[in-house]
Parts: C-alpha cells; sequence; structure tokens
C-alpha cells in the first residue's frame, strides 16, 4: 500500500484535503477544520471507514486527540495562554484561585465569585481522618510520588457521594476536592518521610501559605511565612497549572473515557507525570546538576548529551511544543533570582552552575539545530530547593498545581458531546496467524 499526495485545496464551502491512494487509483477527500488560533487540523474521522488505512503516528506528533478550549500553546512562538490570557500576565497579578476558576470556568471570577471559590476549595481541604492510616502502610522513604499515586488513587474509595460523572454538581464537588486535597496530601507524602507529624490545614491562609505552612510547620513550631517565598511559589503554581493535551492531561482523558472514577483517573495523571521525560524531569535537573558539579565539567556533558551513541539527555532542555524559549522558564528564572535574593544566598553554585550550562548549550550547533531551549524544569527545582523542598519532593508539586488543569480537562472530556472511549489502532509487524503446536511436538 502507498499512499501519497495529500494536498490542501479550498472549496467554496469547506476547505477540504484530498487523499490520493496511487495503488488502488482512488482519491478521497478530507475536511480541514479551523480551530481560533494555531494549526488548522485534518478531520480523518472517517478515514478507516472510507478508506480502510489508519494513520500511523507514534507519539501522537502529528495528531489532535480532541478539542478543547482551555489552554494554548503556541511553540514556536514561546506562547501559553489560559484561555486566552498570556501566562506572564496571570502569573504576575493573579491568585492562584484565579486562575483556577479561569481554567474550570472559562472566565476570570468577579470578586464576589473569587471570593466564594476560595471559600469553597479551602472548606475541602482536610482530607477524612482514616487516610492517615492509608498513609502509615508506605515505607517511610517511599518517593512522594510513589505515595501520591496510592493516596489520590484511595481517594475514590472515600468519596463515594461525587462519582456520578454524568452529573455536572458531582464532578465539581469532586473537582473541588482534587484541587484542594492535593496539597494536604503533598505536604503529609514529605512529613511521612521525615518523621513528623502531619501538619493540618489552615482556612485562614491563602492556598500557597497554607501549603508552607502544612510543609513546615510543626506541633511545637509555627513556621513564618515570608511574603517573597509564598509569591514565588503562587508563581510556581499558576506555571504548572495547565499545559494542553501533555501525556500525563491525555492520560487523565484516557482513563477518564472510559467513565472511569476522577479520582482514579487523577491518579493515572499523577503516574504519568513522574517520569524524567514530563514532571519528572525537575527532580532530574536539580540531580544532574549535581552530577556535573562544577563549570569546568559542562562541556564534557553537552558533549555527553550530542552524542547519538550515549542516552544522555541535558534535562529541563527541549521539549516536544516549545521550539523556543519557554515562556515559563524565562518567569521562573526571574523568580530564582528574587527568591536567592530574598534569602541572602548570594552563593549559589548550583545557580552559576545551571546559568552557564545555559549560555554554553544555547551557542551549541546541537542545540541550535534541534531547538532545545530551557523548559519549565530548568529554574523551578533551583527555587524549590532554596525554598528547602526537599528534591524527591519537586514532581509532586508539580502534581499538585497540574491537578486543576487535570480536571479541567476531565471536564471538558465528559462535557464533549463528540466524546469516545479513547481507543488507538495499531501497525501490526507480529506473527500472522499460525497453527498451535502441541507442547510435546514444539522444537
Ligand atoms: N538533550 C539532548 N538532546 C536532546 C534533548 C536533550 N534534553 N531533548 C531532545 N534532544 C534531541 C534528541 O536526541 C533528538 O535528536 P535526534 O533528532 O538526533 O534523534 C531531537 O533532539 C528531538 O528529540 P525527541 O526526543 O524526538 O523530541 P520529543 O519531542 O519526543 O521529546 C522531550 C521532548 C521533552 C521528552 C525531550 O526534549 C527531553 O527528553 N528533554 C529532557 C527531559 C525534560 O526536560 N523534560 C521536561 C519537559 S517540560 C515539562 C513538561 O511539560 O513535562
Amino acid at each position: 500500500m502507498n499512499a501519497k499526495n495529500a494536498s490542501a485545496k479550498k472549496s467554496a464551502s469547506q476547505a477540504v484535503v484530498t487523499f490520493v491512494d496511487t495503488p488502488n487509483k482512488r482519491s478521497f477527500e478530507f475536511p480541514i477544520i479551523k480551530g481560533t488560533i494555531g494549526p488548522d487540523v485534518i478531520d480523518v474521522r472517517k478515514l478507516y471507514a472510507e478508506t480502510g488505512y489508519f494513520t500511523y503516528d507514534p507519539g501522537y506528533t502529528s495528531t489532535g486527540s480532541c478539542e478543547s478550549q482551555i489552554t494554548y500553546i503556541d511553540g514556536d512562538e514561546g506562547i501559553l495562554l489560559y484561555r486566552g490570557y498570556p501566562i506572564e500576565d496571570l502569573a504576575e497579578h493573579s491568585t492562584f484561585m484565579d486562575v483556577c476558576y479561569l481554567l474550570l470556568y472559562g472566565e476570570l471570577p468577579t470578586q464576589e465569585q473569587h471570593a466564594k471559590f476560595e471559600h469553597d476549595i479551602t472548606y475541602h481541604t482536610m482530607l477524612n481522618e482514616q487516610i492517615n492510616y492509608f498513609f502509615r502502610g508506605f515505607r517511610r522513604d517511599s518517593h512522594p510520588m510513589a505515595i501520591m499515586c496510592g493516596v489520590v488513587g484511595a481517594l475514590s474509595a472515600f468519596y463515594h457521594d461525587s462519582t456520578d460523572i454524568t452529573n455536572p454538581r458531582h464532578r465539581m464537588v469532586a473537582s473541588y476536592r482534587l484541587i484542594a486535597k492535593m496539597p494536604t496530601i503533598a505536604a503529609m507524602a514529605y512529613k511521612y518521610s521525615q518523621g513528623q507529624p502531619f501538619i493540618y490545614p489552615r482556612n485562614d491562609l491563602g492556598f500557597s501559605e497554607n501549603f508552607l505552612h502544612m510543609m513546615f510547620a510543626t506541633p511545637c513550631e509555627t513556621y513564618d511565612i515570608n511574603p517573597v517565598l509564598s509569591q514565588a511559589m503562587r508563581r510556581i503554581f499558576i506555571l504548572h497549572a495547565d499545559h494542553e493535551q501533555n501525556a500525563s492531561t491525555s492520560t487523565v482523558r484516557l482513563a477518564g473515557s472510559s467513565g472511569a472514577n476522577p479520582y482514579a483517573c487523577i491518579a493515572a495523571g499523577i503516574a504519568s507525570l513522574w517520569g524524567p521525560a514530563h514532571g519528572g524531569a525537575n527532580e532530574a535537573v536539580l540531580n544532574m546538576l549535581g552530577e556535573i558539579g562544577s563549570t569546568n565539567r559542562i562541556k564534557e556533558y553537552v558533549d555527553k548529551a550530542k552524542d547519538p551513541k550515549d542516552a544522555f539527555r541535558l534535562m529541563g532542555f527541549g521539549h516536544r511544543v516549545y521550539k523556543s524559549y519557554d515562556p515559563r522558564a524565562k518567569v521562573l528564572q526571574a523568580e530564582c533570582h528574587k527568591v536567592l535574593k530574598e534569602l541572602g544566598i548570594t552563593d549559589e553554585p548550583l545557580l552559576d552552575l545551571a546559568m552557564e550550562l545555559e549560555q554554553i548549550a544555547l551557542s551549541e550547533p546541537y542545540f541550535i539545530e534541534k531547538k532545545l531551549y530551557p523548559n519549565v524544569d530548568f529554574y523551578s527545582g533551583i527555587i524549590l530547593r532554596a525554598m528547602g523542598v526537599p528534591t524527591s519532593m519537586f514532581t509532586a508539586l508539580f502534581a499538585l498545581a497540574r491537578t486543576v488543569g487535570w480536571v479541567a480537562q476531565w471536564n471538558e472530556m465528559i462535557e464533549d458531546p463528540t466524546q469516545k472511549i479513547g481507543r488507538p489502532r495499531q501497525l501490526f509487524t507480529g506473527e500472522p496467524e499460525r497453527k498451535y503446536v502441541p507442547l510435546d511436538r514444539r522444537k
């Protein structure tokens, strides 16, 4: 089979692409669908029924899996919009609650809506007390992401009153619970690893402040919240809140497409996020900087990254969609300097190393040609480390911030009248049907 010559043409009514199946001397037209911005898409939903062909696109590099109105990325220009608002403006001016409301409901809240939303989220921050015992089943040295996967999945066993996914009210209650309880779960995972008692949420604090409190207060001592640090935490949360159809969001959508329980779907998203090619990169960046150790070893590591025979990659560099500087990394680079200044850290070898590595990599033809720029994970780890967050917690923080994106996308999917169970097809290259050989006759 050899189909070629796909060409776009415009008819009076609808733009179509003509697909010419040369071996079979047939041609077919497929509609082009236009979005508000971004590349148009070829609607191939009837491709198999009409032509007998599937498309083949491992890694979905050319495949739109859904229609969405939530987040838009222009990877060439380095633009990221949540519901049309540039990420830089939201990071500068919005509260995290503002952004959560925007992602869930499509508009920035009025003052009244903001106050009610913040109140509603705040009053869902506590966990069912029984979950404390669930935590105690984990080893103390468990990775926080392993605990997050387990505990979030287990929420489906605790909250039975909001699992009718066809009921918008149930969906919102589950969404609010997830946004509200994720910081509590993440902070508990940290406390558990430290052998410290869990710190309950405080409803008089904002979202970021409360998280810092649950992480760093103890029953013996309150934690004085530094506004520069809570500001940085707020920005980290906003920058990580959504990122269209990335691996973990697509996992949440795929899990949810079967009608699965919302908590189980988010646990699936957490599992996908954990990988070092995705959210796990923030932890991997710090480990890599530690391994490089000093600026005079940068060249050695850049050479390793360039070597096609070496699997090593510069962590925090490159992105499937961004082929220019990740706009989130720009915001975080500036934030990094503010945090270190506030904490009086004038000499942070890892920051010096990161900045020099960035300069060297950005001037290397290999990175220029492949359009590999620093991504969001490159600077976030240095900020978190300066705040006292251990490296193993970095991806858990990403997960807690991304939860709002996951639930917004999950709700959008369920409300989409064209939604079907996700079920990709394959190019089969294994054995065709063959005759069964009984055990005693096998050679
Ligand atoms: N260091 C060295 N080479 C790289 C890197 C890197 N960080 N990233 C990509 N390349 C090379 C890669 O070897 C390939 O070369 P070639 O064409 O010669 O085979 C080319 O660039 C294209 O890479 P790819 O793997 O085909 O691109 P992708 O879109 O499938 O992967 C990525 C994107 C993010 C997984 C990849 O760039 C990577 O592994 N980066 C390091 C991990 C990282 O920082 N991940 C965080 C992503 S941002 C946070 C998030 O949204 O999850």
